[in-house]
């Protein structure tokens, strides 16, 4: 036998924020106005925004994902007596003006030359999305972007895993999976993918159905665990 890397991998499909690109550290940026609160703004968003997406899935009463930022952005700032609309305005650009985590270009350029499909499978809305992939000049080492837009539900609905299965032509068991949030990754494992967490923030295990195969701290990782040299 082999070293024990995960086999018979086509493509691998990556979570887009917080996974590929680095939203923390463009945040981080506006620190100078917002001093200590901005960690606090940042996790309540965060949170809330997840929270959001959760709910009007069970509710069957979807907005695409800019609205939904927006909404828990300003959740957040009530929460924190911040009454500024030109820091509303600025995080909520950061979004559009996303770079990838340092070992992303290099990792998908492997991938590429090894032959596997890559893709991007996440909550934000096409134009989000179109924004940070151009941002972040990782474009020319993705085939393909998709949106849960196109399924009008958001994760961790089997719908949105599978939408990556149909436009791919690939089986579950084909693709890996990457995810740096716990909940995404465990979702995608019990859809039946692959799936390596990336668990950039050192999150604990979910209780929640499905385990993740792998669990590494930078993508950089990922080749060597597929198989790719
Ligand atoms: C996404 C969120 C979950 O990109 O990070 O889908």
């Amino acid at each position: 036998m082999m070293a024990d890397h995960i086999s018979g991998i086509r493509a691998c499909v990556f979570d887009a924020y917080g996974t590929l690109f680095d939203y923390a550290a463009a945040a981080a940026a506006c620190r100078d106005v917002l001093g200590e609160k901005m960690d606090r703004l940042n996790a309540i968003w965060r949170e809330k925004q997840l929270q959001y997406t959760w709910l009007r899935a069970i509710q069957g009463r979807h907005v695409e994902f800019w609205q939904v930022t927006g909404d828990a952005l300003d959740f957040a700032l009530e929460t924190l007596g911040i009454d500024n609309v030109a820091i509303r305005n600025r995080l909520m650009d950061l979004y559009l003006t996303l770079n990838a985590f340092p070992e992303v270009p290099d990792m998908l350029k492997r991938l590429k030359a090894a032959g596997l499909k890559t893709a991007i499978l996440s909550n934000g809305s096409p134009k989000m999305l179109a924004a940070a992939v151009a941002n972040s000049g990782i474009g020319d080492f993705l085939d393909a972007v998709f949106s849960v837009e196109e399924v009008g539900v958001y994760k961790p609905h089997p719908k949105v895993y599978q939408l990556a299965v149909d436009r791919l032509d690939i089986p579950p068991r084909a693709i890996c999976f990457q995810s740096s949030n716990a909940w995404d990754a465990y979702a995608a494992a019990a859809f039946g993918m692959r799936v390596v967490w990336c668990n950039r923030y050192g999150q604990r295990p979910e209780r929640l159905p499905g385990t993740p195969d792998r669990q590494v701290r930078s993508l950089a990782e990922l080749p060597a665990l597929i198989g790719v040299d």
